[in-house]
């Protein structure tokens, strides 16, 4: 009898357990029709007793910014986890986290929840038919590529944001090869560097990137390239001549563990990849409510209208602060990104040192700011400033219809003063 047998039993065990307890303390069985409603929306608790107060507990969603779960991450997440090798495989598979932590990691504190009726909801945070006898999970937010596509990816929003410093890396060159796996492709970032000491995998199209090393970790999602469709979805036919349609190649994608681990890996430069809380900052509950619904320059129901479904889309939009830049319009995507972003400020916890408005062309490029109203940026504020209910749409989609900020008329100093 093998291993996998032995906790068969236990878990049958565990089982049978909570059930006699649920008969014994509480004469209310329905727990097991609770769980058919799926994990991630269910808001209100199971009933656990006539006499006690149910907890408002929602045991089917776990929340790292409760108390109690702010431990060590490796107490709960184990590196490697045992699947690492299945979820990628062959060159591009490397120890990883890409798997739900185990039940140790919980027992002690939950056993009451462990050991709750029949099917108990604290097992529906990992498992999508909990049973005795089944084991089959939801798909682990990492890979992030394979969560995307899933049910479950759809309405997830990550707790974590990711701190990086792009000035560290700036000046790094070849001579990090020593403490990387021979085996494995080593990815030079050093900006503005020569050629990686391997070749990149083929890339869907060739993509330049000035400074080069950008591209290493941010493309261009979904370009339109040579194809004649520039729109994400298709729009309707009498889209008027100046309405917003979501256009390809808007975005720019982030990198992953795939590229973080080439140097950061087990044994590699510091932070090793069990150091997980130095790359991943937990963001407090009240930022990330922000996330939901319309905020800055994203709304979702105009998203929905666009027949938008695509999850990397749909995140990229929410962050916005100017939904209508298009990185691969050929005047921006010929630019170098540090004529827009400056890597001394840029801090990737706080959106907002990711550009600067002047950036449009207030150090005196033009574009979109002038000394005159014949800029873009000048006009609208010109016309703010007369009519505040003017809403200003070239850039925005939402955030027209505030006040003008500081930064923006600020911006149009420079021009003026030539
Ligand atoms: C008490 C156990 C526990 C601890 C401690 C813990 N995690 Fe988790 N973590 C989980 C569970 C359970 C999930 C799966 C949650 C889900 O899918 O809803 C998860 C999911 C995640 C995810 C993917 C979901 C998301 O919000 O992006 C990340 C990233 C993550 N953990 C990082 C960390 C980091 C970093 C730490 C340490 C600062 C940490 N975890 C500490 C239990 C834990
Ligand atoms: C150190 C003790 C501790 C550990 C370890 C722990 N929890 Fe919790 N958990 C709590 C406490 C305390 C609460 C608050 C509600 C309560 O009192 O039950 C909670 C709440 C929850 C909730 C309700 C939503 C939330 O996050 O507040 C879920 C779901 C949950 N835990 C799942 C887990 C899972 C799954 C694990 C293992 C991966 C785990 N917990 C590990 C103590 C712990
Ligand atoms: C924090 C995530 C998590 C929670 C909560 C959880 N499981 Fe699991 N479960 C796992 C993982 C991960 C494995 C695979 C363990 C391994 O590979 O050793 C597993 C394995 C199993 C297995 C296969 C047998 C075994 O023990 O390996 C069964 C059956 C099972 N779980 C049932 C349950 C039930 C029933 C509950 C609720 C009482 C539950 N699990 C709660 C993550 C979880
Ligand atoms: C080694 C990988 C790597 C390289 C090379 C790199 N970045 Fe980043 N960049 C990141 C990571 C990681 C983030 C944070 C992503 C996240 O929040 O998930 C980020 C975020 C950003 C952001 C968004 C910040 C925000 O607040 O959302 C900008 C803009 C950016 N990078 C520009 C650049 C430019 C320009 C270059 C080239 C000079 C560059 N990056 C090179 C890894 C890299
Ligand atoms: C003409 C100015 C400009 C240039 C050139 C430019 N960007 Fe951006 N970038 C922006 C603006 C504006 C945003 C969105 C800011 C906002 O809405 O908050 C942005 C956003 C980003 C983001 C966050 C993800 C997203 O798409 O929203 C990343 C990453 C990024 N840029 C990387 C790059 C890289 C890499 C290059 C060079 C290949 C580059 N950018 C060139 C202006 C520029
Ligand atoms: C080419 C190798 C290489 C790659 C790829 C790489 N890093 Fe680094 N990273 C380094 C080196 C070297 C340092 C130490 C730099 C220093 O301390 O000046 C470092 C430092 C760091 C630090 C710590 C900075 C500090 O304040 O101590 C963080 C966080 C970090 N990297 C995150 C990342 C993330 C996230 C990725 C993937 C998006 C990544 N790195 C990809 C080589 C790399
Ligand atoms: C060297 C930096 C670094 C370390 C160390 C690291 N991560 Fe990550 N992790 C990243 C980056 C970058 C991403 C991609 C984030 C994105 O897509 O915006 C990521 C993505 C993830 C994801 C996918 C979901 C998400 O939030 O995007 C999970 C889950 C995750 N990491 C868990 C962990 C755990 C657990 C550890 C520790 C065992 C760990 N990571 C260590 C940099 C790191
Ligand atoms: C040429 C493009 C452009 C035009 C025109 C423009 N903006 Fe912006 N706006 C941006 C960029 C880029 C950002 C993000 C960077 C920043 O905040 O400086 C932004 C950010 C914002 C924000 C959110 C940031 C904050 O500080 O709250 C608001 C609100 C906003 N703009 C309102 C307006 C209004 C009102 C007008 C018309 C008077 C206007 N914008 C015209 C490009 C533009």
């Amino acid at each position: 009898m093998g291993t996998r047998a032995i906790k068969l039993t236990s878990i049958v065990f565990i089982c049978s357990v909570g059930l006699g307890y649920l008969l014994f303390t509480s004469p209310i069985a329905g727990s097991a029709a609770k769980v058919e409603q799926g994990r991630r929306n269910r808001t209100t608790p199971a009933p656990q007793s006539k006499n006690v107060k149910p907890p408002a507990v929602n045991y089917s969603k776990f929340s790292h910014n409760t108390a109690q779960h702010k431990l060590a991450c490796g107490s709960c997440h184990k590196f490697p986890t045992a699947n690492w090798d299945k979820v990628r495989t062959g060159e591009a598979a490397f120890p990883d986290v890409t798997d739900y932590p185990q039940h140790p990691s919980c027992i002690a504190c939950h056993r009451q929840q462990f050991f709750t009726g029949a099917q108990p909801v604290i097992c529906t945070v990992c498992h999508t038919n909990p049973s005795p006898r089944d084991s089959s999970r939801h798909p682990f937010p990492n890979p992030i590529e394979i969560f995307n596509a899933s049910k479950d990816g759809q309405n997830a929003v990550s707790e974590f944001g990711i701190s990086f410093p792009h000035d560290k890396h700036v000046d790094l060159v070849g001579e990090y090869k020593t403490n990387v796996n021979p085996d494995r492709r080593f990815i030079s970032v050093s900006f503005g560097q020569d050629k990686p000491a391997k070749p990149e995998p083929p890339q869907p199209r060739a993509e330049e990137s000035d400074p080069k090393s950008c591209v290493v970790c941010h493309k261009t999602y979904q370009p339109q390239g040579d194809a004649d469709e520039e729109y994400v979805t298709k729009p309707p036919k009498n889209l008027a001549e100046d309405a917003f349609w979501l256009k390809k190649g808007t975005f720019k994608t982030n990198p992953t563990h795939a590229t973080c681990f080439t140097c950061h890996g087990q044994d590699g430069v510091p932070p090793a990849a069990t150091d997980c809380a130095t790359c991943h900052k937990l963001l407090p509950s009240a930022q990330q409510a922000q996330l939901a619904g319309a905020h800055d320059d994203f709304d979702p129901k105009l998203a929905a209208a666009m027949g938008i479904k695509d999850k990397l889309t749909l995140e990229k939009w929410s962050l916005r602060d100017t939904a209508k830049f298009r990185h691969e319009w050929t005047p921006h995507s010929a630019l170098s990104c540090t004529s827009c972003h400056n890597l001394a400020t840029l801090d990737t916890l706080d959106k907002k040192t990711r550009a600067q408005v002047k950036s449009c062309g207030g150090e005196g490029t033009g574009c979109h700011i002038e000394a005159t109203t014949d800029g873009i940026l000048n006009l609208e504020v010109d016309k703010k400033r007369t009519a505040p209910a003017f809403e200003c749409t070239k850039c925005h989609v939402r955030n027209g219809k505030s006040p003008a900020p500081e930064d923006h008329i600020e911006a149009m100093q420079p021009a003026k003063a030539k």
